[in-house]
């Protein structure tokens, strides 16, 4: 089974050859951070334009490095939601077009579902019942899966995403843009005891998350300690790395204690990290220490870099499953912003 997976749910123009779900031929990412860098976080309109523009080379690109031809693939998968609606209409309206001339058979995928499959790419053999923390710039939520397809959002923020939160303090330190990556290097050098963070108390028994106080703990650091925003190319002095390293252990240990509840509540036999934040190293290694002392559960899976971000190949792993033997379009399919994870 051979799946085009196209991918623009936000600000990266994707699409990859997979064959199986799991052998990815060709995984191509336009990304638009340069675009998108002058004003510190995603400008939608000017997603929406990008994608327009990239969109066909990326496709076209993505068969070249595979080596094949369209008439080889079994069928096309894209994101339909959620995200900002002009960048999904794109990769929508593409692939709907893809599939009438072609005849092939589309699956629409849920963006999240997609970061869930990629731990599937390297690691076919991930057992149910799983939960996935998935953390990413527009997302942050614990995904428990009984079975494949069947799927119970138990915890989510009820504010900002992580990545959210780590890309707002990353501008207003004058940091650079995407923060999450900034922050992740420059917090080797801090001390994450220096500045306190306390972390919010959830007390109806939901195992959700929030960011935005940890946000404001920041400023006030920021006022009281006199800090300035560093100028571009400057090295930040000691204090603000102290303090970046202080904030990113506050959002990795509340990832890492709402995870730690959910997996005891849950006991499932595997447990991913998943989306753009899980590229974090210290969230990587705190995933790693946490769940996998002990012995229990048997999986612990983190994909490679390559597929935490947003990526084509995922969201063609993860339609993989669905493919019938029926190749009638549906005309209909629509992008949807704030398509829900059902199932
Ligand atoms: O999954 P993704 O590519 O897009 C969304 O679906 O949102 O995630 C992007 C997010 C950004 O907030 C970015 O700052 C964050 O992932 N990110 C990181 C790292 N690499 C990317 N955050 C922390 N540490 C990193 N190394
Ligand atoms: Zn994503």
């Amino acid at each position: 089974m051979l799946v085009l997976g196209i991918e623009s749910s936000c600000d990266e123009t994707a699409a990859a050859l997979v064959r199986d779900g799991r052998e990815v031929l060709s995984s191509v990412i336009a990304s638009q951070i340069e675009t998108h860098r002058a004003f510190g976080g995603v400008v939608p309109e000017l997603a929406s334009r990008e994608h327009l523009r990239n969109i066909g080379y990326v496709v076209r690109q993505a068969f070249r490095e595979a080596g094949c031809r369209q008439e080889e693939i079994d069928g096309i998968a894209v994101t339909r939601g959620p995200g900002l609606i002009g960048s999904l209409l794109v990769g929508v309206s593409y692939a709907k077009a893809m599939a009438w001339a072609t005849g092939k058979p589309l699956v629409p995928v849920h963006h999240i579902e997609g970061h869930i499959f990629s731990a599937f790419i390297e690691n076919p053999g991930i057992e149910y019942p799983l939960l996935a923390l998935t953390v990413s710039g527009g997302h942050t939520s614990l995904i428990h899966a009984a079975q494949p397809g069947r799927y119970e959002v138990i915890g989510r923020t009820r504010d900002d995403a992580a990545g959210e939160a780590l890309d707002k303090i990353a501008k207003f330190l004058g940091l650079g843009y995407p923060g999450g990556p900034v922050i992740d290097r420059l917090a080797r050098d801090g001390d994450p005891r220096r500045f306190p963070f306390s972390i919010p108390k959830i007390s109806d028994g939901r195992l959700d998350f929030s960011f935005s106080g940890f946000k404001t703990a920041a400023l006030r650091h920021i006022t009281e300690a006199g800090i300035r925003p560093v100028r571009p190319g400057a090295r930040p002095p000691r204090v603000v790395l102290d303090l970046v390293a202080s904030y990113q252990r506050a959002i990795v240990d509340t990832l890492i204690g709402q995870a730690k509840k959910a997996e005891a509540r849950l006991r499932p036999r595997s447990l991913l990290l998943v989306g753009g934040v899980a590229c974090n190293s210290l969230l990587r290694a705190s995933f790693r220490e946490t769940f996998e002392a002990g012995g229990r559960p048997p999986g612990v899976y983190i994909p490679s870099p390559a597929y935490t971000t947003d990526n084509a190949a995922m969201i063609a792993a993860a339609a993989t499953p669905r493919f019938s033997g029926s190749p009638s379009l549906d005309l209909e399919l629509n992008a949807s912003a704030g398509l829900p994870l059902v199932g």
